[in-house]
């Protein structure tokens, strides 16, 4: 299928590695130009390289922290200058710490919310106005299972993302009439560093081995294995394409059959 977004200019958050760095990776393959950020220069200069020379396709970077209040506005400002324009934007950055959800703290609150709700929040409209003056846009968030069904340690997660994704539901019918979409994707356990991370944080935590931390998660998954970061970005790409029009104020999961309940 042609997605017809062949030369739309793609700002692509936390793609040095796992869900947006496949991410990125998709849309330059369908021809997008990229601006990619996370925090460290280094990791996203390799990167560019592989992208560059694996699709031929314009790549330019910028480090920022997400958990900075100033990030938003640098990005943007980025993006913009290299562009001119940005038609297409993917909320993503690092997830917050496991906490115990009944000792949480006003800093850990703090941290999670600018992290995972105004940061993206203030990314995505400060990149609205010109989504809906040149009557096309895509706003995707990467979000988590989570707000579906709680993930114990990951409190701040599941309560911070619930946030963004009740904005962008709420902002998705203000812009819908305008040629922008607005959706959410919701990974289950797909193979990243921060999936490895958590596994092995959890195998601490309960004193069990990875090995067995590992297996019972795939037991509560259908599938019956985690999932690969090119899975999600698959269906990314084609939320963020042309025949995804009629596509908006969703948020699906990509979690091989996860979460138990109804959408
Ligand atoms: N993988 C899954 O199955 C899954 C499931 C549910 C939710 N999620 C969420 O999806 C997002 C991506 O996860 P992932 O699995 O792809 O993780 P990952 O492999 O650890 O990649 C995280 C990316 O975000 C960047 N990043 C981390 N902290 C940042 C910050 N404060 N500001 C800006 N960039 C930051 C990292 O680069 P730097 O370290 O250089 O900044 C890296 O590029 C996370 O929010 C995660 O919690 C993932």
């Amino acid at each position: 299928m042609d997605l017809g977004i062949r030369g739309r200019v793609a700002l692509v958050g936390g793609a040095s590695s796992g869900l947006g760095r496949a991410t990125a990776d998709r849309l330059a393959a369908e021809g997008c130009r990229l601006c990619i950020w996370a925090r460290s220069s280094e990791a996203l200069e390799r990167t560019a390289d592989e992208l560059r020379e694996r699709h031929g396709t314009e790549v330019i970077v910028v480090a920022a922290d997400a958990t900075d209040p100033s990030a938003a506005e640098t990005v943007a400002k980025h993006a913009l200058d290299g562009y001119g324009v940005v038609d297409i934007v993917i909320l993503n950055a690092g997830g917050p710490p496991t906490a115990d959800p009944a000792q949480t703290t006003p800093d850990g609150w703090a941290l999670a919310f600018q992290l995972l709700s105004v940061t993206p929040i203030q990314l995505a409209s400060r990149l609205l106005p010109g989504m809906r003056e040149r009557g096309w846009g895509r706003v995707v968030s990467i979000l988590t299972s989570g707000v579906r069904q709680p993930i114990p340690e990951l409190v701040y997660s599941n309560a911070a993302r619930s946030a963004l994704m009740a904005w962008m539901k709420t902002t998705a019918h203000a812009v819908a009439g305008e040629g922008v979409t607005m959706n959410g994707v919701l990974p289950g356990r797909l193979s990243t560093p921060r999936i490895e991370f958590l596994d092995y944080e959890r195998a601490r935590r309960t004193g069990q081995t990875l090995e067995a931390v590992r297996a019972e998660q795939i037991a509560a998954i259908p599938v019956g294995r985690y999932g690969h970061p090119e899975e999600l970005a698959s269906f990314v790409a084609y939320v963020c394409s042309e025949p995804a029009a009629y596509q908006t104020g969703t948020f699906t999961a990509v979690d091989g059959g996860l979460i138990a309940g109804l959408p």
